[in-house]
């Protein structure tokens, strides 16, 4: 049964629970009115783009602009306001590029590269423990451990602290999905002011006594306003564990759904690169996005007027069958796999080196070890987000002969 909610004219106005419990099937129902279609989510008018091409289009145009997804008729949530403003993720043009540039010192393909020992040593020790116990949740006691550590070495967080993190990032995440309720933006906008102070006092630390890590290299190159840099940490917590935990899970996930594919990995274990790409492009930590148009434009034949919001269903353009052969079968032998899940253009994912690393050695570490696993009676759950795939939990078994 559909369970979009239809006007008179036939509009699609969409729900919260209509993105998060079948997003594929939703997707296959908005493709079928065009690539790009005018719609609504809860209450927000705007485009739903569900094509490849548009999608990919808009992504590298810089006319359409990111922008705070924040209430602005609202003199509430000022401390959310304040961080998010100062988060490259929401600016453009000129001032996005500064601070870009210059983050993105922390993140070269070399600088990553540099973290492989780190990221290797964690897996095989989480691993030694979750194997013996036989039963564990690979969310909470797999996925989130490790990309915890590895973005809170590469800030240089101290140890103490990093357990608090997981429920920070979580609340953040919910504060810019469109899910969001007023109670979740009220308790981030609390949560925005200690982080703030939580980072001011980290930052006149390492000021004191710089270490070698982001903070420290950041604060050296004295190039970021104190606000610039506070913003910037906020933004790689929530960025450095929501999605990458996600991945990680939704791989082990698809496996267990595709136990065929999981026997071919196991038999060829150099397959796991492109397997995390195929998974990237199947189960999407990222679903959704969007843009405001800056001025009049077309796409697709559509007249897009100025101020306009568009939705980029990112996990929509990944199955679009113009560009991927059997788009919803899951297959880690593609050749090639141009998924749009790290986005396009100017805010192409800073991390995304780093988060197929650390994927690419949990799914071959995990795979090396264990031979086979299965869910247990535990329902499946995916977290109320509508722009993330984000499972709730996932308790498996293993067995490792
Ligand atoms: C931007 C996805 C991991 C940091 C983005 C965007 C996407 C994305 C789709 C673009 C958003 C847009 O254009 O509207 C992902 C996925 C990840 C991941 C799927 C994991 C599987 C990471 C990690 C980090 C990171 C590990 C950092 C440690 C960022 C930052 C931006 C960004 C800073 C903003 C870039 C800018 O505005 O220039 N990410 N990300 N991401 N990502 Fe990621």
């Amino acid at each position: 049964m559909n369970t979009v909610s239809q006007t008179k004219a036939k509009q699609i106005r969409l729900k919260r629970d209509d993105l998060f419990k079948d997003p594929y099937g939703l997707y296959k129902r908005l493709r079928e009115r065009g690539p790009i279609y005018k719609g609504s989510i809860l209450k927000q008018p705007g485009w739903f783009v569900t094509g490849y091409k548009e999608t990919a289009y808009i992504l590298k145009d810089s006319s359409f602009f990111t922008r705070i997804p924040l209430p602005e008729a609202t003199e509430k949530y000022s401390h959310l306001k304040q961080i998010q403003s100062k988060m490259m993720l929401y600016m453009n043009k000129e001032d996005h590029r500064k601070l870009r540039l210059l983050v993105n010192k922390g993140f070269t393909p070399k600088q990553i590269a540099g973290f492989r020992p780190l990221i290797e040593e964690v897996v095989d020790s989480l691993l030694d423990e979750l194997i013996v116990k036989e039963e564990f949740d690979v969310v909470s006691e797999f996925a989130f451990p490790l990309t915890s550590l590895v973005i809170a070495t590469i800030l240089g967080v101290p140890e103490e602290d990093r357990d608090r993190f997981r429920a920070w990032a979580a609340l953040l995440l919910q504060s810019i999905d469109f899910s969001r309720s007023h109670k979740t933006l009220e308790a981030s906008d609390q949560l925005a002011e200690e982080l703030s102070e939580y980072f001011s006092s980290l930052i006149a630390q390492k000021r004191a006594e710089p270490g070698d890590d982001l903070i420290s290299m950041l604060i050296k190159e004295n190039d970021c306003t104190e606000n610039e840099l506070i913003s910037t940490f906020i933004l790689l917590v929530i960025a450095g564990h929501e999605t990458t935990v996600n991945l990680i899970s939704n791989t082990i996930y698809t496996f267990l759904k595709h136990p065929e594919q999981w026997k071919m990995l196991n038999e060829n274990p150099t397959l796991a690169g492109s397997a995390i790409e195929e998974v990237l492009r199947f189960e999407s930590p990222t679903q959704l996005t969007a843009r405001v148009a800056m001025k009049d434009t077309e796409v697709a034949g559509k007249h897009i007027t100025c101020g306009e919001q568009l939705y980029l269903m990112l996990g929509a353009a990944n199955r679009d069958p113009d560009v991927f052969d059997e788009p919803d079968e899951f297959l880690i032998t593609r050749k090639k796999v141009p998924h749009l899940s790290f986005g396009l253009g100017a805010h192409f994912c800073l991390g995304s080196t780093l988060a197929r690393l650390e994927a690419q050695i949990a799914l071959s570490r995990f795979s090396k070890r264990v031979h086979t696993y299965n869910q247990t009676k535990t329902e499946i759950k995916w977290r109320p987000l509508t722009g993330f795939r984000a499972l709730e939990k996932l308790r498996i078994t293993v067995q490792t002969s």
